[in-house]
């Protein structure tokens, strides 16, 4: 195997798949110091900075699109890891990342976790993003508590989950800073400190400033971390009520994840968290479905829709201004509009029975969700068939926005 000599101070920049084993010296990668005999694996979606701690000798393996690049002192992880010395070095509570999409928020989360950790500290993670979730299944937020060296999210394993529902953050801000927050309140119960508030990288338009900056208002960090100088002019403004704002810049060269890269690490997710699912009945009279709007209204009596239109659905309901249903089969002919006066309702909205089939779901619990997948929900005998790998003793089932496929790629839902 290859080996390459490293003096003391010296940075390199290692783009995976690549296998390093430390034969002799000590090195850092995100704040993580590996000695002699220890071995670290980056994944061919990642790239690290190396520092040289020591006079060091790696054997390195590369995968055939890894590769090395020399860094030079001006690499911005010697200020990374200056800042995030500083930061934990005065006994923050709540810290803060904000950048872009690719920024590095997720790598600087973890250097902050793993300064922390040396000092002997027990901090917490919230992966806010619900889109990459690194630690916890796609749609959630989730909390950890790292307690060994770790360069990636992904490898750490959830202490509490919060179901959002949804891989965009669009239209979900109150329910993301809510579930921020109650994954703060378990982490202070548990004693942990410093929390690190790693969020979505959705920062680049108006709505999307009025989100972080309600998020920033909202949880209240000491620290906040800005990457990217455009975002550090927009959020420095906190520090006049003694938020501590640091700017720091992205990595200059990367291993950048297209959208297929990212729907290929969204359905890892998946399988990890489904695949196995044992099945499970739940009634549908006893059990609360939301999070769509066909659960949301008060039951109708199909005998009454029969009467109207001929066609007697497997199951009615009716919000204020719509009627919604569930049939067997497309209706033919129509004469909806009949419906809309008989129940003074605005609209009619009808589903075949099987839109439901693979929709991606939570089990609502006091403190943490669980992902499922609705397998059925039979109408006629009230019955919702679902899979999940904790049998938590729940009584709300929330659905997503959207279905999987076999491949566990999302779909659309009808809504
Ligand atoms: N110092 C560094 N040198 C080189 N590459 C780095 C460095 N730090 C992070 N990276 C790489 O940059 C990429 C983006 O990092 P990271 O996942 O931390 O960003 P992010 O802002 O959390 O992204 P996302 O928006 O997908 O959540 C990753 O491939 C990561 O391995
Ligand atoms: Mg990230």
């Amino acid at each position: 195997m290859p080996r390459i000599h490293l003096a003391e101070g010296e940075l390199i920049r290692v783009f995976g798949p690549a296998a390093l084993n430390v034969v002799t010296g000590e090195i850092e990668v995100l704040g993580a110091l590996y000695s002699a005999g220890e071995r670290i694996i980056i994944h061919r979606l990642r790239s690290y900075t190396i520092l040289a701690l020591k006079e060091s000798v790696l054997e390195v393996n590369l995968g055939s699109e890894g590769t090395i690049q020399a860094a030079g002192q001006e690499d911005p992880y010697l200020e990374w890891r200056k800042i995030a010395e500083e930061i934990i070095n005065g006994e923050p509570h709540k810290i803060m990342v904000i950048g872009q999409v690719d920024s590095g928020k997720s790598s600087v989360s973890i250097l902050l976790s793993n300064i922390a950790l040396n000092k002997g500290e027990k901090p917490a993670i919230i992966d806010g993003d619900v889109g990459q979730a690194d630690i916890g299944p796609p749609g959630f937020i989730t909390l950890s508590y790292p307690s060994g060296k770790t360069v990636w999210m992904r490898t750490l394993k959830p202490r509490a989950m919060k179901f959002i529902g949804d891989i965009k953050p669009q239209g979900h801000m109150f329910q993301i800073i809510q579930a921020i927050k109650q994954l703060i309140d378990i982490s202070i119960r548990d004693n942990r400190s410093p929390v690190i508030i790693d969020t979505d990288g959705w920062v680049m338009d108006t709505y999307a400033t009025i989100y972080k900056s309600t998020l920033i208002e909202e949880i209240r960090p000491d620290h906040l971390v800005v990457i990217g100088d455009g975002l550090y002019e927009i959020y420095k403004k906190y520090g006049s009520i003694r938020i501590k704002v640091k700017m720091i810049k992205p990595p200059p060269s990367k291993r950048e994840r297209n959208r297929e890269d990212r729907r290929y690490l969204r359905s890892e997710k998946y399988k990890e968290y489904l695949d196995g699912g044992k099945p499970v009945k739940l009634g549908l009279a006893t059990t609360i479905i939301s999070g769509h709007p066909l659960f949301h209204g008060a039951l109708v009596d199909p005998a009454l829709i029969q009467e109207i239109i001929g066609v007697k659905p497997l199951y009615a309901s009716k919000t204020p201004d719509t009627l919604y249903m569930v049939v067997q089969e497309p209706i033919k002919n129509p004469r909806l509009d009949l419906l809309k006066n008989a129940f003074g309702v605005q609209r009619i909205r009808y589903y075949v029975a099987g839109f439901e089939k693979r929709a991606y779901a939570a089990l609502i619990g006091d403190q943490t969700d669980y992902p499922a997948m609705i397998e059925k929900i039979d109408f006629t005998s009230g019955t919702i068939y679902l899979k999940t790998k904790e049998l938590t003793n729940t009584h709300i089932v929330r659905l997503a926005r959207y279905k999987l496929t076999e491949e566990y790629h999302e779909s659309l839902l009808e809504y």
